[in-house]
């Protein structure tokens, strides 16, 4: 798929403005702060929902209004669809989207239709970061391939609220517990399964693509980090009744999925110990490229990818090489300050968007 067109209205710093795009390689460029970055959160808002810069809607809004508008043509073989997103923030904040004019109500009917990866400077958290990131990147990838994962997720939070707000009111008796113990590891043995094939089956597409991006050898390696193991429900729900005192002194669930983690290893050592920035960048790269294997495998469709302002940590042989990588497969938005340090066959049968004219 491709995104041929895109209308943004008070959206960040623009109005109402309309950006066309070719199907493989464009460049969008200018100086700092003219806007380029917030056409890439515009796509992956009408995307993913969600803003790759983690922002809220409201501060995506441009200032001194009170609404934006998103809507992109997105060809697809030898159809289009249009997708819109809107969020108003007037009497009552509202946040609604539309597939070829039909609202979509749920939101798990829209996420995955408009697929989109997106490479940006804070991935590196996915190799080192806090586990609560690692854990939400890989929460949202599974959902956009297996939309009974999205929903046990859903179901998997409501219940962990349901024991926090107990647990916080300071219960007395354990047994005030016991429904919602039952019901957290039934989802838990749910979700720990998944996450383990999600990185087992990631793997070898991870260590294969970083090779490609530094043409080094090196062995690279994800391990899975679950909070609570165990084969079936009853091995779960054994230690987390092990644990309902502590849980208990400390007012909160302290085990489970959404205690999770992963982490991953360069040369046979922990990433956060030893990788250079440059390593970490690749490495980030090689993990955004995997899901964007797996995620076309799984869905039969060409991820449109995004890449915001990377390019700057990697040298020239790495930069080809991400270049090449995707050429001729996928249609890439890039932003760059400039095109000048970019040869000329990376740039052949690229459009160029320049936004300081
Ligand atoms: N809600 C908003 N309303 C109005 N303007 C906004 C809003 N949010 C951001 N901006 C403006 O958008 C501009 C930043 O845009 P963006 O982040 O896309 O820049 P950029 O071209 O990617 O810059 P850089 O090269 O530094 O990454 C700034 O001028 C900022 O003031
Ligand atoms: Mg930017």
């Amino acid at each position: 798929m491709h995104l041929k067109k895109l209308t943004v209205k008070n959206f960040r710093n623009y109005y109402n403005n309309t950006f066309e795009f070719c199907n493989s390689y464009n460049f969008i460029t200018g100086a700092n702060g003219t806007g380029k970055s917030n056409i890439l959160e515009a796509v992956s808002v009408l995307s993913n929902i969600k803003s790759f810069r983690n922002a809220s809607d409201r501060a995506m809004i441009k200032q001194y209004e009170s609404y934006y508008y998103i809507n992109g043509v997105v060809a697809e073989d030898t159809f289009e669809n249009v997708f819109e997103a809107a969020f108003q923030n007037k009497d009552k904040i509202k946040k609604k989207y539309k597939i070829n004019n039909s609202k979509v109500d749920r939101l798990i009917d829209y996420y995955g239709k408009f697929i989109t990866v997106n490479l940006s400077p804070t991935d590196t958290d996915l190799i080192i970061g806090e586990p609560e990131k690692k854990r939400r990147y890989i929460d949202s990838v599974i959902s956009k391939i297996d939309k009974e994962y999205f929903k046990k997720i859903c179901e998997y939070k409501r219940i962990l609220n349901n024991r926090n707000t107990i647990l916080k009111s300071g219960i007395v008796h354990l047994k005030n517990i016991q429904v919602w113990n039952e019901l957290l590891a039934e989802k838990s043995s749910y979700i720990i399964k998944k996450r383990e094939k999600f990185l087992n089956d990631i793997l070898d597409l991870f260590a294969n693509n970083y090779q490609k991006i530094s043409n080094e050898n090196d062995s690279v390696s994800i391990k899975y980090r679950p909070s609570v193991t165990g084969e079936t429900t009853a091995d779960i729900l054994n230690q987390i009744e092990n644990n309902q005192q502590r849980d208990k002194r400390y007012k909160t669930t302290t085990l489970g999925p959404h205690r999770d983690s992963y982490s991953i290893k360069y040369r046979g050592v922990d990433c956060s110990l030893y990788a250079s920035n440059g390593q970490l960048r690749s490495l980030s790269i090689a993990l955004k490229l995997a899901e964007k294997n797996i995620v076309e495998e799984n869905l039969n469709k060409k991820a449109v990818i995004l890449i915001d302002d990377i390019f700057s940590e990697l040298d020239r042989l790495r930069r080809h090489n991400l270049i090449r990588l995707m050429k001729n497969q996928n249609q890439v938005l890039f932003t760059v300050p400039t095109v000048e340090d970019l040869s000329i066959s990376d740039l052949a049968d690229s459009t160029i968007l320049n936004l300081d004219k």
